[in-house]
Parts: C-alpha cells; structure tokens; sequence
C-alpha cells in the first residue's frame, strides 16, 4: 500500500465510506495511528492546547509546530499528513499563506495543509492550490477567533445557517480538498455534506458528515476533566499513565525495581 492521497478520499465520498481523522503530534502516535489504518493525520495547532500547555490555539507558532509535523511525518508511511497554519501565519494574503505552507511541506515533510476561515481566507486557498499545495479548510466554530466569536460557540444556528454554507461553497470554489466542520448543527452538516463535491469533516457536526476527526489525547482519554459534548473516549489513558507512574515509584522506593535482570554484572 501506497501513501493515501486527496483523490483516495473523493473517491471514498463517491463510494459512501466513512473514514476517520486524528490529530497527532508525534512519532509514537502517528505511528499507532498509521499502522491503525487512519487516512489522515492532523497536526493540529491544538498542540498549543495538547502538548503546550497553552489554553488557546493562538499563541502557538509555525517554528514551534514545524518539528512535531516532522516528527509525524516521518512516522506515518500510510496516511495523509496535514499540518495546521499557526494563527498570524496566513491572514493576509495568499503570499504570506503560501510561503507558510511551503516551509510546511519543505521542512516538515507533510502532504497538505489546513487553514481557518470560509470567504475571507478564499484568496490564501487558491493561491496555495495554484502553488501545488492541498488546502484542507476549517469553517464554523474556528478557534483562533474565538475571541471574536466569543467564545466556543455552535456557529450556523438559525439565521447564520447562511454565513456557513456561503463559507463552505466559497472554500470549495478556491479549490479545498475538504472541509472540516467545527461545532455546527448535525442539520447544516448534512446538507452541505450531501451538497458539496468534497468530503466533509466532523467535530461537533452530528453524524451525517463524510468523516469525523477528534483530537486524539481526548478520544483516548488522556485529557481529563469534563469532556465537551462531542467527545467520547475510547481509552483511558490518564488514568492508566497515572497507575503506571505510580507503580514505578512504588516499586523504586521500595527496592523493587531494578532486578537482577535489569542490571549489569
Ligand atoms: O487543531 C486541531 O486539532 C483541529 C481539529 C480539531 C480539526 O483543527
Ligand atoms: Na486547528
């Protein structure tokens, strides 16, 4: 098997097959995660949030996320690998857009990029698209603007049904391959799902879309705390990382560990 490519996913939408994206931000998982048989990896600048420590996706930068896409990249012999545009790395205009995503696929090695916004960032995605680059865009609920959306909020309800889908035909139009959609209603998911020409990407979309992705540390569980309404976790990985630490420092304090079998003559 080859690496999957765009035309692999149009032609899922085309057969009716559902696939699933992950976010990875690292060797080991894009590793799990490709041998898992997920087509696409995201590195998402959820990093900022996931590996970071940050509490919004817009302090982090195209330098800091560069090497984890390396390290995904690397990795992943199978899947597509997506690397996210920082905020502040794409917004004015396609030039600015395409010499971020060329440092993506030049130095980090990843095959697409991802970026935010429906009719504004139109010009930044065809741009790209003339360049040779595939865009995957992000509409509805975009976090980097959270601030001027204030806050995490379902985008597209009632009369701002309209704004998203003139996003999604915009983003389409300038040539995206896919469109993630971000906190809308199952409803406008389904529709524009069953109306555009390329595959549509949950997270907080209701079911009707052509794939889901999640942010992996909270569908295994390692996040903790209460997770938002779309989330379901399959794993636990908090707690099973908490016992194993645990274990190891019980076991050094009380002389358990090393055995002889760990150790040198
Ligand atoms: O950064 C990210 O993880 C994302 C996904 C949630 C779509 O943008
Ligand atoms: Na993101």
């Amino acid at each position: 098997h080859g690496r999957v490519r765009t035309p692999h996913l149009l032609a899922a939408k085309a057969a009716g097959h559902r696939w699933a994206m992950l976010t990875s931000y690292d060797q080991y998982t894009a590793a799990l995660f490709d041998a898992a048989g997920i087509p696409v990896l995201l590195v998402g600048d959820s990093a900022a949030n996931n590996v970071l420590g940050h509490d919004t996706t817009i302090p982090v930068t195209v330098d800091e996320l560069l090497p984890l896409v390396r390290a995904v990249a690397r990795s992943a012999p199978r899947s597509l690998v997506v690397a996210d545009l920082p905020f502040g790395s794409y917004e004015e205009d396609g030039r600015q857009a395409l010499r971020t995503a060329v440092r993506f696929l030049k130095e980090g090695g990843c095959q697409a990029v991802k970026l935010e916004g429906g009719r504004d960032m139109a010009p930044q995605i065809s741009q790209l698209v003339r360049a040779g680059v595939p865009v995957m865009a992000h509409i509805g609920f975009t976090p980097q603007s959270e601030h001027q959306l204030g806050g995490y909020r379902v985008q597209g309800r009632a009369g701002g049904a309209e704004a998203v889908l003139a996003d999604a035909r915009a983003v389409v139009d300038a040539g995206a391959f896919a469109v993630v959609l971000e906190m809308v209603p199952a409803p406008l998911a389904g529709r524009l799902t069953a109306e555009l020409p390329v595959p549509t990407i949950g997270i907080g979309a209701g079911p009707d879309c052509d794939a889901q992705v999640a942010i992996w540390q909270d569908m295994a569980g390692l996040r903790t705390g209460r997770p938002l309404r779309f989330v379901r976790r399959y794993a636990d990985m908090a707690g099973e990382l908490e016992r194993a630490a645990r274990e190891f420092a019980a076991d050094v304090q009380g002389g358990g560990f090393p055995g002889p079998e760990h150790s040198f003559e």
